[in-house]
């Protein structure tokens, strides 16, 4: 295999598409369906959605993360509010201000050691209502899993969501890791959503084998009401919907997100527990879902990745990000620790 085709730890979105996935999409490739969703592929995975999340929900596919995040974000506010969420949120640092930019809102983000939000944190941005001058919190977004590879527990959500909805406000998760923080607990997909109060939800399924599932979920429909008309000025409406669709009947059925998710979690375990014969290398966050961080002295770095890609977390601390996903094997972490110890002796 060419060295750059080689299975790395750089992300999940690296990985390429489920077998099965891919199979279901060549198998809706025959004939015409209407376009744009009114297909029975399309019905079908909403169906499968429902039988998942509840049956009271509202269903949009989208194209990207970011787009759902966006438009998701979008349809709760007003332009003079504002959005509270992690420093490290994927809406902070790596949608190139696109929340700012379609919302008009402001976003207020904090700093955390782990990823999470908690109400005391959260409180320091907990004022100016209704004072003109100041933009009116209306949002906390919180990841599940976070950007640090951390899982809220559902008592942890509950908490956010409660506080948000006693302050008139609401909360939208990013849930681009969703699958892998519901194994992590080993609970339904709906019991850490619906059941504990988030009212919107930006679900991935790319991490977890998709080519490009992305959807937003409403779990409120008056929130929904006329997104269609802002999904389609968001330029988030797929024309082909079906080839979108099958990835999630695919994957939400027979467990499939479950057994990749948990794949990928285990894998990111045994990484983990195979580094710990390094004193040298350090652990920095729990390994809870699909992600290691990991202090790694910095003169070896540029040799690991030449065989190994993955990025640097914070080059001043030397933290780097090692991803598993779906696809990684046992061996590819063997041949990793192999070159470590190569390379730390
Ligand atoms: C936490 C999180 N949210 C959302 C996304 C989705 O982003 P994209 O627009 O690249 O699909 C990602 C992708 O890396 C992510 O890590």
């Amino acid at each position: 295999m060419r060295d750059e085709l080689k299975r790395g730890f750089a992300s999940d979105n690296n990985a390429g598409i489920h077998p099965d996935v891919l199979t279901a999409m060549q198998n809706a490739n025959i004939g015409h369906c209407i376009a744009y969703g009114d297909d029975i592929y399309t019905q079908n995975a909403i169906i499968k959605i429902k039988e998942h999340f509840g049956k009271e929900i509202d269903v949009y596919f989208t194209f990207n993360g970011t787009g759902s995040n966006v438009l998701a974000l979008k349809m709760l506010t007003e332009s003079y509010n504002s959005i509270i969420c992690a420093e490290t949120a994927h809406i902070n640092v790596d949608e190139c201000g696109a929340p700012e930019k379609f919302t008009g809102c402001k976003l207020l983000s904090i700093p955390t050691e782990n990823g999470k939000l908690t109400i005391e944190k959260i409180k320091y941005h907990m004022h100016g209502f209704d004072f003109e001058h100041h933009s009116q919190p209306k949002v906390i977004s919180i990841a599940q899993v976070t950007e640090m590879g951390t899982v809220y527990t559902q008592n942890e959500i509950r908490d956010i969501t409660d506080y948000a909805h006693k302050n008139r406000m609401l909360v939208h998760m990013d849930g681009a890791r969703l699958c892998n923080a519901a194994v992590n607990l080993d609970i339904s997909l709906c019991e850490i959503t619906a059941d504990v109060g988030v009212d919107v939800l930006s679900l991935g399924l790319t991490k977890n084998g998709a080519m490009n599932a992305e959807a937003i979920i409403f779990f409120n429909k008056k929130i929904s009401n006329n997104f269609k008309y802002y999904r389609k000025q968001g330029m988030q409406l797929a024309s082909k919907m079906r080839f979108m669709a099958v990835q999630f009947t695919t994957l939400l059925s027979n467990d499939l997100w479950k057994k990749n998710a948990k794949h990928a979690n285990k894998m990111a375990k045994i990484l983990a527990e195979s580094v710990a014969e390094f004193p040298r290398i350090q652990i920095t966050q729990k390994v809870e879902a699909n992600g290691v961080f990991a202090i790694v002295p910095s003169e070896i770095i540029p040799r690991l990745q030449e065989k190994f890609f993955f990025y640097m977390w914070d080059e001043h601390k030397s933290e780097v990000r090692w991803m598993t996903s779906f696809d990684t094997q046992q061996q590819d972490i063997e041949k990793f620790v192999f070159l470590l110890r190569k390379l730390l002796k």
